[in-house]
């Protein structure tokens, strides 16, 4: 019997330390999926640098930046996908967006919108993800509530309509109003917030005399929305054009409930789905899939690799053999797990919106679709616009071949996007990331798996524009771009930052440079 209960998927963006791991622990909490917030995210682990994390992924034999927590919130399975950031932030933390059907995007309220919720939040515009705003830490003092609105709207042009309104300003968090109800929601805290944060919930004439003048600050600025047009609109808000915002304190756990509410209530399930030549498959169709990350190289003895895809449609039975779409061979599902952290469960049975992990998936790449009965191949998941390029070289030149080989497979894995040009020659190809951490998960692998360590050289390039075979004509030779071209055959111009790139686009008018992706 399938399980038939309605999905949430959906991921978490923010800046590092906003307190996305403090949220996720909280929704746990919340869900009770675990008895004590601290139990989903190590502390430690969060904190680890860089070469832990590639030992911890060693030591663990899975990786920690992997898949979904799965938990189950008023008869509905929730599935939160994460995003990794901090050290480890790299193109995998946008393809993860591609497996969600709405994202949380987490405001510090000391801080406001910041540089990668800022990226993020691009790639969610660019697929059409609906974004839920929480502004966190209001227990805090911080930016005053109707900055932030004017913030929301000015950076990233949607109209902020907030479903709660902070009562008592930042840092001194009373509790809010609830904009549909008109009622107060009274916080109490509790000890490190790591039990339930309980809630009273009163009408207007029963707000108690202490709160009285914050509650009228509160009812003016409702008021004051509302004329602004300011109001939640559920069409405007699946249409990508407004982001329903609430105030909270994850620490405390105020808010969280009602944040887990709002997802089932306003956020998006699975719907049907387009592929490539048009055709539709709906949820309840035969069973697809598509991968969105690789992971490899976690034992260099066994040459594991694992896929984590998003169910699009039908269900997912561990051990069905299903059609990998672009080879038209079988693949057969007999291990499948899910994971969150160092978490790893055998997957029996998944249903659309869940994410799935397969393990010795030797022949799926990014982006890839797998599926029963009639064909179906999803759009590839985008390339996202590099930030950091680096030549590599072969160590020992002996071992031009493994040197090859390798990095055709790390490219194929969509690890890093590998350049060319005639220029460069193919002894140096350049390789382009989102986040440096993706150069040394190549370098580690370079050396272990394919037996051919490797030179790497940074390039003083920050920013990649796309153009075509007239733009290479017309920018060879110019000063302060260099133009390279990508295995899926994109020509990418290199600049050193995005003033020289507006110069050059200035002076060249005729010449395509285009933006590409969620550009930093
Ligand atoms: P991240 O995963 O987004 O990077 O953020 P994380 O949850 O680790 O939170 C970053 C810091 O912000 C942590 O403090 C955390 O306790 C704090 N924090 C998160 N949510 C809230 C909130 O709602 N209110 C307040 N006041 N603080 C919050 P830290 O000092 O780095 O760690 P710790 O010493 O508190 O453990």
């Amino acid at each position: 019997m399938s399980d038939k209960r309605p999905r949430r998927t959906f991921a978490v963006i923010s800046h590092p330390d906003a307190g996305k791991s403090t949220l996720t622990e909280a929704l746990a909490l919340h869900a009770r999926v675990i008895n004590q917030a601290g139990a989903v995210h190590g502390k430690g682990d969060r904190r680890a640098t860089v070469s832990d994390w590639m030992a911890m992924e060693k030591a663990r034999g899975i990786s920690i930046t992997s898949a979904a927590l799965q938990f189950v919130y008023r008869d509905h399975v929730v599935n939160l996908v994460d995003t990794p950031g901090h050290s480890d932030f790299s193109e995998d933390t946008y393809r993860v967006l591609s497996a969600v059907d709405s994202a949380v995007m987490l405001v510090d309220a000391g801080k406001g919108l910041e540089p990668q919720t800022l990226k993020l939040f691009r790639v969610c515009a660019l697929r059409g993800i609906p974004v839920i705003t929480v502004i966190n830490k209001w227990d805090r003092p911080g930016l005053s509530p109707l900055g932030l609105m004017d913030e929301i709207e000015q950076q990233i042009k949607l109209r902020p309509t907030p479903l709660t309104w902070p009562v008592g300003e930042a840092g001194d968090f009373r509790g809010v109003l609830d904009r549909r109800t008109g009622e107060f929601v009274k916080y109490t805290r509790t000890a490190g917030g790591a039990t339930r944060a309980p809630e009273r919930r009163m009408a207007a004439d029963e707000v108690e005399e202490a709160d009285t003048a914050v509650w009228a600050d509160a009812v003016d600025e409702h008021e004051l929305l509302s004329l602004d047009d300011k109001d939640h609109d559920q069409e405007r808000f699946l249409a990508g054009e407004t982001t329903p915002v609430m105030f909270a304190s994850a620490l405390q756990n105020f808010g969280v409930a009602q944040l887990l509410d709002l997802l089932l209530e306003l956020a998006p399930g699975p719907s049907a789905t387009t592929g490539v030549d048009g055709s539709v498959r709906e949820v309840e169709d035969a069973f697809s899939a598509f991968v969105f990350k690789v992971q490899s190289g976690m034992n260099s003895s066994h040459r594991d690799r694992l896929a984590y895809a998003r169910v699009v449609s039908g269900t997912f039975e561990r051990g069905m053999i299903v059609t990998h779409a672009s080879t038209g061979r079988p693949f057969a599902t007999k291990f499948a797990q899910a994971m969150f952290g160092r978490e790893t469960t055998s997957v029996e049975q998944a249903s659309p919106g869940d994410i799935i992990g397969l393990v010795n998936a030797q022949a799926l790449r990014v982006g890839d679709t797998i599926y029963e009965g009639e064909r179906i191949d999803y759009p590839p998941v985008p390339s996202f616009a590099p930030e950091h390029f680096m030549t590599a070289n072969a160590a020992d030149i002996g071992r031009y071949k493994q040197f090859r080989k390798g990095i055709e497979q790390l490219d194929q894995e969509g690890v890093v996007q590998v350049l060319r040009s005639d220029l460069r020659g193919d002894q140096s190809p350049v390789l382009a990331a989102v986040g440096p951490l993706q150069f040394e998960v190549v370098e580690e692998r370079m050396k272990n798996e394919f037996n051919s360590p490797i030179r790497l050289s940074r390039l003083e390039y920050g920013v990649a524009r796309r153009t075509d075979a007239a733009g290479v004509q017309a920018l060879a030779g110019k000063r302060g771009v260099e133009v390279l071209q990508r295995t899926d055959g994109a020509y990418l111009a290199l600049f050193i930052d995005k003033w020289r790139a507006q110069t050059t686009v200035r002076e060249n008018p005729d010449v395509l440079l285009e933006e590409l992706p969620a550009g930093g």
